[in-house]
């Protein structure tokens, strides 16, 4: 059952204190995809949400959103979208900034992958403050995108501000 499969999803992931800085519990999900039960049941438990919303689009946070993304989009019949970090994009972008605790970080997407009678969803490993799901939001609204909903492995809700 949906319990059954989302316990063992989160035992799989494993927590490593102080990294990458003193203070931050790192989740690791490189534990969960040594376990194909739990990788594939993670991938089941959002192609089950998803697959009769005729979604186009689905559209992965780089990294780790590239790592979960593909698997879905294949699943429901959409086209996959990278959204990555800045300057590794070939072909022409566009771009959205978003705060981090000290500075700014941007994503940008290619022009053209995405249409405005698309519907699409965001996946990316794990919300935090949500800034980075904010400004994936905000790329796929740009060019007309109707964004259906957002989904992450893992939420660390004591983070969340927006
Ligand atoms: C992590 C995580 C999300 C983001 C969540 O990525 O994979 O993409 O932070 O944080 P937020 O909700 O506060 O925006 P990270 O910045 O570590 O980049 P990486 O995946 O390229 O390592």
């Amino acid at each position: 059952d949906e319990k059954h499969r989302i316990e063992r999803i989160a035992s799989s992931i494993r927590v490593i204190p102080n990294f990458p800085k003193p203070g931050i519990m790192f989740q690791d999900i490189t534990t969960l995809l040594l376990d194909p039960k739990a990788f594939g049941d993670t991938v089941e438990l959002f192609v089950e949400r998803f697959r009769d919303q005729r979604i186009s689009v689905v559209a992965g946070v780089e990294a780790r959103g590239f790592i979960f993304g593909p698997p879905i989009a294949l699943a429901i019949g959409a086209k996959f979208v990278p959204l990555r970090k800045p300057k590794k994009l070939p072909g022409e972008v566009i771009s959205e900034e978003y705060s981090l605790e000290y500075g700014t970080d941007k994503i940008e997407m290619h022009v053209g992958a995405v249409q405005p009678n698309d519907r699409a969803i965001v996946i990316d490993d794990l919300i935090a403050t949500g800034g980075t799901l904010c400004a994936a939001v905000k790329l796929l609204e740009r060019v007309g995108a109707v964004v259906v909903e957002c989904a992450c492995v893992i939420e660390l809700p004591e983070l969340n501000v927006s």
